[in-house]
């Protein structure tokens, strides 16, 4: 059976709270820790930067996926390396220089990612794909939790997963297929069958249970696990 790997978006966290969310997420069986930057310039909204990146850190030694919705792109990279990221993704065209961006995360000792909004084409990635470790698909328009997902997705999300099959078949590189927005346990099944691998949910976890709950995001992780395992 396919891996699959949650990664809660602590955008729809208590951020009054945000050390113990990441502990107790985690606690519940969450793989991967996506951590949402936005720069109120290439989206509409601001959020957190390599400061908190820093501070969350040493919580957990789970993955954390830190995808950029910023413009400009490169300068803030050894920055969230330092910070300790593991993973590093920014939208193209967010960037001069795709290639250059990828290369400076990888030199950084981090994963790299292209981000791809619901109407940018994926040949952004053709030429790229040696320095891909990842590669995200956005079901809504950056910028805000809570979104609608886009069906439209899903045709996406299965012409990305032959791409990344085929560089497979030839090279033996693995790439993850992240899916970003609007992830409910109602959906993901049918995501999962369109080829993603690793699955960004942000209000769906962060919005279950009672606060005064400390297993509280047990049933919703262990909900999504579920219906990936059908
Ligand atoms: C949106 C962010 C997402 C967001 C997803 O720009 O990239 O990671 O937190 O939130 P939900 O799961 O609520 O759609
Ligand atoms: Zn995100």
């Amino acid at each position: 059976m396919a891996q699959f790997r949650i990664a809660p978006s602590i955008l729809s966290a208590n951020f009054a709270k945000l050390g113990q969310e990441i502990t107790d997420v985690i606690a519940s069986g969450a793989d991967i820790i996506h951590f949402d930057v936005m720069d109120n310039h290439y989206v509409p909204n601001l959020t957190i930067g390599p400061l908190v990146c820093e501070a969350i850190r040493p919580l957990t030694s789970a993955i954390i996926d830190v995808h950029l919705m910023v413009k400009p792109v490169d300068r803030i990279i050894p920055d969230f390396a330092k910070a300790g990221a593991n993973i590093i993704t920014f939208h193209p065209e967010a960037s001069e220089h795709i290639d250059r961006s990828l290369a400076l995360i990888k030199d950084q000792g981090c994963k790299a990612g292209l981000v791809f909004n619901p109407a940018t084409p994926l040949h952004w990635m053709d030429h790229v794909m040696d320095k891909l470790d990842m590669v995200l698909l956005m079901s809504v328009n950056p910028g805000f939790g809570g979104q609608k997902f886009i069906p439209e997705a899903l045709n996406k999300l299965r012409l990305a997963r032959q791409k990344i099959d085929a560089y497979r078949e030839k090279t033996g590189r693995e790439i993850w297929l992240e899916i970003d927005g609007g992830v409910k346990v109602d959906n993901i099944a049918e995501i999962a069958r369109a080829g993603a691998d690793t699955f960004v949910a942000g209000s769906a976890v962060f919005g279950a249970g009672k606060e005064s709950d400390p297993h509280r995001y047990d049933s919703i992780i262990a909900a999504l696990r579920t219906e990936l395992a059908k």
